[in-house]
């Protein structure tokens, strides 16, 4: 039978997936209150839902998932039948640097939520419609040789990172509270996600900004790692699907059909952006700095630095449980998200431009700067998985 929210607890709202859940669920899956309940940590940006300011189904609580006092009082407040869980530290070059806050917010915040909800829907006279969506990863799987089946649901966990560790950690977490007290509980295990208001820390995003930059686009190790690439407007239905459709106690696997190595990814950004600039000649006296503003090619920009420890070498996700029973299918093929990507990012600077502060400076310098091995061989050239680029879906508009 399916499931009606009416009252949503999005934790991590503000965050990359959780800001374009929360639109996805206001303006086409359509009914119930979203409160969204965010630390706003460096990762968490009010800007990614002002869209949403003096919509009546929309509240914001600035907040710590582990506090447990507030997320009880937001639970009884805002009468929550629903927790869809993205918050989280999120960044596995973080986690490899710093564990600490992965461990808190991943796994002691998870158990936070876990108990608010118990408390809310079991305990006492409870709640008999309820769900708790758990948004997790496919990092928990570990890592695939190149001839391995994807990952599917009974694949067992060998999480390799801290990030990965403390997300396996928490999955459990949630698997226990379904099993031990019969908490409604789904949870998703997605997936490479890419698409508009991701912090560019991550890839795509981070190679966007320096290409325009004509900053140095550094490849961990021969680049030669495989994602599987996931646009966010296809996860954040699929997190729709399993929310109403799901069973309670089941995972699923949300996959995008897009698996390519990172060397790919990064070299069809570079032919991306020297077509826009060569193109557009607003775009040039923009990004003066970027190769094609001058003639030159992006990838010129492409260094091999020392690879991520415990890196992961590839990642694929058979996601025909979600396909059978939720009714689940990427709608973007790879070549037409990274270009509309690419479009979002170029006109969208003055979303982008604010957070390359201080703090982002530090961390770039933090995470890099030591970990620069020019000497590395520049790898062969990638095949080309990716036919060449489409025309952008929508024009660039004047800056
Ligand atoms: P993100 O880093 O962009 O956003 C995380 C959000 O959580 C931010 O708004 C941040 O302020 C908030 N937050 C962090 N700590 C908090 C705390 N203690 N209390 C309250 N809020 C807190 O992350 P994302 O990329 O949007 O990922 C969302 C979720 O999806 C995460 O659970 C992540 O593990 C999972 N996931 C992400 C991807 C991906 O490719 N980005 C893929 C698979 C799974
Ligand atoms: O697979 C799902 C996971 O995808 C999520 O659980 C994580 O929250 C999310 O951050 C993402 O993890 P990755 O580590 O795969 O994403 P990231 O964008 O950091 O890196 C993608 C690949 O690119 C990875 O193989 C590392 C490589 N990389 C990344 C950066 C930032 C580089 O080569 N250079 C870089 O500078």
């Amino acid at each position: 039978m399916n499931f009606e929210p009416h009252n949503l607890l999005v934790t991590g709202g503000a965050g990359f997936i959780g800001a374009n859940f929360v639109r996805h669920w206001l303006y086409t899956a359509g009914h119930g209150k979203v409160v969204v309940l965010d630390a706003l940590t460096y990762a968490g940006n009010p800007e990614n839902l002002a869209s949403l300011a003096g919509d009546p189904r929309y509240a914001f609580v600035r907040g710590d998932i582990c506090d447990e006092g507030l997320v009880r009082e937001v639970f009884e407040r805002h009468q929550i039948d629903t927790v869809v869980h993205f918050a989280a530290e999120s960044h596995v070059d973080r986690s490899i640097l710093g564990p600490d806050e992965f461990i808190r917010t991943n796994v002691v915040g998870t158990h936070s939520l876990l108990k608010a909800a118990k408390r809310a829907w079991l305990d006492g006279k409870g709640v008999a419609a309820h769900r708790f969506h758990h948004v997790s990863t496919d990092e928990v799987y570990g890592s695939l040789g190149a001839e391995d089946p994807p990952f599917h649901e009974a694949t067992p966990y060998a999480p390799n990172s801290p990030y990965s560790a403390s997300k396996a950690g928490s999955d459990h977490l949630v698997r226990a509270y379904h099993e031990t007290y019969g908490l409604k509980t789904t949870v998703t295990n997605c997936s490479n996600n890419y698409g508009p208001f991701q912090f560019p820390e991550k890839l795509i995003p981070l190679i966007i900004i320096n290409i325009l930059h004509g900053k140095p686009l550094p490849v961990y190790g021969d680049g030669l790692q495989v994602r599987d690439w996931l646009h966010v407007a296809d996860h954040c239905a699929a997190i729709g699907l399993a929310l109403t459709r799901g069973a309670p106690g089941e995972v699923y696997n949300i996959g995008g059909d897009g698996e390519t190595t990172n060397i790919h990814i990064v070299h069809s950004l570079c032919s991306l952006v020297d077509e826009h600039l060569a193109r557009n000649a607003e775009l040039r006296t923009a990004f003066p700095m970027s190769p094609a503003a001058t003639g030159g090619k992006s990838q010129q920009l492409v260094e091999h630095v020392r690879d991520r420890l415990g890196h992961d070498r590839r990642y694929a996700i058979d996601f025909r449980k979600a396909a059978r029973t939720l009714g689940y299918a990427p709608s973007r093929d790879l070549q037409t998200g990274l270009a509309e990507t690419l479009n979002w990012y170029l006109i969208h600077e003055a979303w982008w431009r604010p957070l390359l502060g201080d703090s982002y400076a530090k961390w770039i310098d933090k995470n890099y700067s030591p970990s620069r091995l020019p000497s590395m061989p520049p790898t062969a050239a990638a095949p080309a998985i990716l036919p060449s680029v489409p025309p952008p879906s929508e024009p660039v508009p004047g800056r």
